[in-house]
């Protein structure tokens, strides 16, 4: 929920402004984690040994921080051109989950005055208060409402009680390992002390981290060359960085390692260690532990500068909207296979193979996600059933585990999500675990939580997104899906025809996807046409219910106003009392098996004196519209279980270009952010 960054130079000798830009541009890499507080710390004095961590934090976005620092800066008269030949900084943008928005709930939180720990903190700590309690009657006084609070109290605690014991010096890793210890819940935590300058702590819990490491071990300088063997402990310059995710790396360095649960990595003296920490064993073991050094590998980020960039677009939402033609074929590369005369038309994904005859033998699949991840599932849901011939049920995922609705060893659980560490989606994949069930991860975060906890999976590689509602992740969540229906399917005679239909129709997905495209005028049309309306209800059936939820989601989320997607067969049972000549209703009526039935609610909506604006396939008009009264949005036809990926479209414009005429902050929704880390 929240994006924490620091970054270490060692022997690479960097100026303060420097130092600050390299953290604000993280901040700024990350801001779609979070974006309603700030904050960084960094060294007051030029090597000097202790350093004292100055401090600044600011609510607001990083824009409001920046300029803040800046200003304290011309007030201290802190030199910005002062040089540090190694320096540790750390940086926060926050989504608040403990406390508002304030300076004081910004983070690096404080053990106090004098900042002797800092810790910026990605995650919830659940038994905050137990531990709170504790330090106050130790003496600690608290100043925010935050839960992060706790952890540099008692690294401050367990520094001094251990300072008063006498003995050698503590070392940074022992003070960390001991705060571990004592902590509950999930987290991504950077500590930076006064007592260990130039040093800094990271370790992990649930929440995303990696490390990125430039070493500069060539005459080049550039940082190209790299020593094979890690953690490296040479005395190389290098310039390392700790990140919530790869965004904020990238620009940097590909080399990176993804951190996991449990480690604690240490930098410090140009030197990298990393030591393995089981939280459930040392939680009754020996006060200061010292588990075991790890080795692990570093890996390459296969993604570009560029991706994260917004090119010739205003917003990232409108470039990831309009890249969804690529990001299609990505997501289907290598994928599918439509050989010579002689070769079959089929889908091979490589994730699932050793699988697929468990699943086919899956007395029920079940697909579990949130928000935009979940109705991509269910835009999936009828193909999936139609070509398995499994049952195929939906969960939301806090449901699910709210009610710890019933998941059999029998069955396979799908889980769908764009991050790959929504919290609520990761409970639910415990669960279906402990439950027994086969568990499949379909994400677009290489080496997420969810990822690395199913059993198998299948990457829908739909590149970067950063807009935090979701465009081109959804419509490649389908395709994935309905690759994956098409591989659970199996070979059967009966399903041939409709299965090289479907395969044909994903290879000109992109193309017809560039077509409806061409629309973006229109919808900036129609959205002039609804800027001032407070509501607008979206009618979908069958394949494209999916399409009314999902397009009024987006409506909702970005454009803030009420909408709502609405299951056409249930317009009867309800929403019709709402139909009056006022309220925009955007009915789709694409060409499927549901055709003639969203004909009839066209119909019975215009007896109401409905507003309409129908979506139907191209040349279908005049069939779907009665007399000249609706507004006709016209979409490339396609197989009926690709036509949500090609319907959704007109629908993310509509949200986009109503968003930007309504004057709101189109990648940063207001109360929103893209990966959602707490329950
Ligand atoms: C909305 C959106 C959200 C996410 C949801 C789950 O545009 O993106 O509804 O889909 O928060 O997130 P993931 O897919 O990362 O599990």
């Amino acid at each position: 929920m929240c994006g924490i960054f620091a970054y270490l130079n060692y022997e690479v000798r960097r100026e303060r402004s420097y130092i600050l830009q390299v953290l604000f541009n993280g901040l700024r890499r990350l801001e779609y984690r979070g974006y309603d507080s700030a904050g960084i710390s960094i060294d007051s004095f030029v090597d000097s040994s202790p350093s004292i961590p100055l401090v600044f934090r600011r609510e607001g976005n990083i824009e409001s921080l920046v300029k803040s620092v800046y200003q304290e800066v011309d007030r201290t008269g802190l030199n910005l051109e002062e040089s540090f030949s190694i320096h540790a900084g750390i940086a926060h943008t926050r989504w608040a989950t403990h406390g508002e928005p304030s300076p004081l709930n910004c983070h690096p939180q404080s053990s106090g005055a004098g900042n002797d720990f800092l810790v910026v903190h990605n995650g919830v700590v659940t038994n905050y208060q137990v531990l709170k309690k504790t330090l106050i009657r130790h003496g600690f006084t608290f100043e925010s409402e935050t839960d992060t609070e706790v952890i540099p109290k008692l690294a401050k605690y367990v520094f001094d009680r251990s300072s008063e014991e006498g003995g050698e010096m503590v070392t940074f890793s022992q003070v960390v390992l001991e705060v571990m210890r004592h902590l509950e819940g999930a987290y991504a935590l950077i500590f930076k002390s006064r007592h260990y300058p130039n040093e800094l702590i990271a370790c992990k819990r649930g929440s995303p981290l990696l490390l990125g490491v430039k070493e500069f071990n060539d005459d080049s300088g550039n940082g190209s060359a790299f020593d094979a063997k890690f953690p490296s402990m040479n005395g190389n310059p290098k310039e390392l960085f700790l990140s919530s995710d790869a965004n904020a790396v990238v620009e940097h360095t590909k080399k990176v390692l993804v951190i996991e649960d449990g480690e604690v990595v240490h930098l410090k003296d140009g030197g990298v260690s990393i030591m393995k920490f089981d939280c459930e064993k040392e939680k009754h073991g020996k006060v200061l532990a010292r588990p075991a050094s790890v080795q692990r590998a570093l890996s390459v980020l296969e993604m570009e500068v560029e991706q994260i960039n917004k090119g010739k677009y205003e917003h990232y939402m409108q470039k990831e909207i309009h890249e969804q033609p690529e990001s299609l074929t990505t997501t289907m590369r290598g994928r599918l296979i439509r050989g010579g005369s002689c070769k079959a038309k089929n889908v091979l994904l490589g994730g699932l193979k050793d699988h697929l005859k468990t699943i086919r033998r899956s007395r029920r699949i079940v697909f579990i996600g949130c928000g935009t991840s979940y109705n991509a599932a269910l835009a999936a849901r009828p193909i999936l059933e139609e070509l398995s011939g499994i049952p195929v049920t939906m969960e939301v995922a806090s449901d699910l585990v709210d009610r710890q609705g019933p998941i059999y060893r029998e069955d396979t659980a799908v889980f769908v999500s764009q991050s790959g560490e929504t919290a609520d989606t990761l409970q639910a994949l415990h669960y279906a675990l402990e439950n027994g069930a086969l568990c499949v991860g379909i994400t677009n975060t290489v080496g997420s939580e969810i990822a690395r906890n199913t059993h198998c999976g299948i990457h829908i590689n739909a590149g970067c997104e950063i807009g935090v509602a979701s465009t081109k992740a959804y419509t490649s969540q389908i395709v994935v899906m309905a690759m994956m229906a098409l591989a659970v399917g199996g070979d059967a005679i009966s399903s041939q025809e409709r299965r090289e239909a479907i395969i044909d129709g994903l290879f000109d997905l992109p193309n017809k996807v560039r077509e409806v495209l061409k629309l973006d005028n229109e919808m900036k049309d129609l959205a002039q046409l609804l800027i001032a309306e407070q509501s607008l209800l979206v009618f979908g059936r069958g394949y494209n219910y999916a399409t009314a939820l999902e397009g009024a989601l987006k409506v909702k989320e970005v454009a803030l106003m009420h909408s709502e997607g609405i299951l056409a067969g249930e317009m009867k049972h309800g929403p019709l009392a709402l139909v009056d000549e006022n309220l925009p209703i955007v009915v789709i009526a694409t060409h499927d098996a549901c055709f003639s039935k969203q004909q009839s609610v066209i119909q019975q909506l215009h007896a109401r004196k409905g507003r309409l604006i129908v979506m139907c396939s191209e040349g279908d008009a005049a069939a779907a519209c009665p007399g000249s009264s609706c507004r006709v949005i016209e979409v490339p036809r396609v197989e009926d279980c690709l036509q949500p990926v090609v319907n959704v479209v007109p629908l993310q414009l509509l949200a986009y270009h109503l968003t930007v005429l309504r004057g709101h902050n189109v990648d940063q929704p207001r109360n929103l952010a893209k990966s959602v880390t707490t329950q």
